[in-house]
């Protein structure tokens, strides 16, 4: 089974108490409960963390490596701002998925430029708690293509 670490990043703790008319009424347990949900089907297992610290953030990405195959992260205010977390992301070689509750691009001039997306697989953005849940099966998509390929290049050696 594959084991997926997904960071929550700074005030998501508070959802669904925050900003609800953008973020909406779910807590970030009932957003936990789902992602637990979607990964038992797609037979993966979580660890999952919340931080609002860039450092603490860089750590859970660089434990990645030896523990994890692939990231789910939500790096929240730090997707605009953080050269840290960005470089974090690079410097270990697994895949990673970039999520938003929020459609960033419809939000204000400074939420439009993420510093993290170029370091990620891919970005899912605008779908509410579902953008997690999205972004978990895409995760699972390369994942699940990373090992056809490797198994097709044993086979042809
Ligand atoms: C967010 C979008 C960010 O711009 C913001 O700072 C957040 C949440 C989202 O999930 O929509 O805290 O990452």
């Amino acid at each position: 089974m594959n084991k997926i670490l997904v960071i929550h990043g700074p005030n998501l703790n508070l959802l669904g108490a925050r900003e609800k008319s953008i973020y909406g009424k779910t807590s970030l347990s009932e957003i936990n409960r789902s992602l637990e949900q979607t990964a038992k089907a797609l037979n993966l297992s979580l660890t999952i963390k919340q931080s609002n610290h860039e450092g603490e953030i860089v750590d859970l990405i660089g434990s990645g490596p030896k523990n994890y195959k692939g990231i789910l992260i939500n790096p929240a205010a730090y997707t605009h701002t953080s050269v840290a977390i960005r470089d974090a992301l690079l410097a270990v070689s697994l895949p990673a998925v970039e999520v938003h509750l929020s459609n960033i691009y419809q939000r204000e001039d400074f939420r439009h430029k993420s510093l993290t997306a170029a370091a990620c697989v891919g970005q899912v953005a605008g779908f509410g708690p579902e953008s997690y849940l999205l972004g978990l099966r895409g995760l699972a998509g390369v994942l699940k293509s990373a090992k056809s390929s490797r198994k097709g290049s044993t086979q042809t050696k």
